[in-house]
């Protein structure tokens, strides 16, 4: 008798636990604003100028990170000072194209809302015309829409980085050669060529960074404007791959992935955990590769512990 008792109280505890539990994973609203720039970059390590577009300055925008079921509160502003229209696709969006995407004229802005209904991971751009030369001059980044919850087949991972690999056309101007893919000399990671590579890069001073036996997840955007990527980490196999970043879509033991045009996926590594190891995460596909798509992830005991996480997921 009294075991029973003692069984109806665990089970309302449980059940409070797990009121509590929805409670807490309410959905939220997020409010974003970015402002179209017209703006010079750097898209070198050695400090090389570009005329760009951008969200906010720089090449990519920010990361947006939301929870499944979260409401993003949009509000773009175009300064009056730009000399070109501008707008927000966001891929994470279920909208009307005509409506929540059209285009926002110098010295207007346009507020839109939506429901980030299924996890991933996202490219969102500039779809104003010409699309490709909005894409190209540096006008995208990436959303990530986090699962409620994290189990063993998605689990958390130690450390995140976003990488967001693009093809650089020098003639910023020449819109031609964008849609006949010819012209452009550089593949940049995260706006720069060779970003995070100090063996190909002697002016490079960054690498990514985590302990031996970390899971380090790589949410991986290619905002190319004609080539796909394959994916690949040399002298390391990815033990997960997450197709759009979906939790639903997991391949296991893979060694090159395809990354289409305006896809993303979320590539989980895990390194050694007795020793030292370095991988470069490449497109194997070489045009890119040698043109600056090589990434160094650096695995070893001193890794900075900050790095990888919060807002240094995009370093
Ligand atoms: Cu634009
Ligand atoms: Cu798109």
């Amino acid at each position: 008798m009294k075991k029973t008792k003692l069984s109806v109280i665990m089970g309302a505890a449980v059940a409070m636990t797990a009121l509590m539990g929805v409670s807490q994973a309410a959905a939220k609203t997020i409010h974003v604003t970015m402002t179209a720039m017209e703006n010079e970059v750097e898209i070198d390590n050695k400090g090389t100028k570009y005329a760009a577009w951008t969200y906010d300055g720089t090449i990519p925008g920010k990361v947006v990170r939301v929870t499944e079921g979260d409401t993003v509160d949009f509000t773009l502003i175009n300064p009056k000072e730009n000399k070109n229209s501008h707008s927000m696709d966001f891929h994470a969006a279920e909208v009307n194209v005509l409506d929540e995407f059209g285009a926002v004229k110098p010295g207007e802005s346009k507020h839109f809302t939506f429901e980030a209904k299924r996890a991933g991971l996202y490219m969102y751009h500039c779809g104003a015309s010409t699309m490709a030369q909005h894409i190209a001059r540096g006008m995208y980044g990436a959303i990530i829409v986090d699962p409620k919850e994290f189990s063993d087949a998605f689990p958390k991972a130690d450390r995140e980085y976003v990488i967001i690999q693009s093809q650089f056309f020098p003639d910023a101007e020449n819109v031609g050669a964008m849609l006949e893919n010819s012209g452009w000399t550089n593949s940049l990671i995260n706006g720069k060529v060779f970003h995070y590579d100090p063996v190909h890069d002697a002016n490079a001073t960054k690498a990514l960074v985590s302990k031996p036996g970390e899971r380090v997840r790589i949410f991986f955007v290619n905002a190319n404007i004609n080539m796909p990527v394959a994916l690949h980490p040399i002298a390391g196999i990815w033990d997960r791959v997450y197709l759009n970043g979906s939790p639903k879509n997991v391949l296991y033991d893979m060694q090159t992935v395809g990354v289409p045009v305006a896809g993303a996926s979320a590539f989980d590594i895990v390194s050694p955990a007795d020793k030292a190891t370095n991988v470069a995460i490449v497109d194997h596909t070489m045009s890119a590769a040698l043109r600056g798509a090589i990434t160094v992830l650096m695995n070893n005991k001193d890794a900075d512990p900050t790095m990888g996480k919060g807002d240094k997921i995009l370093p």
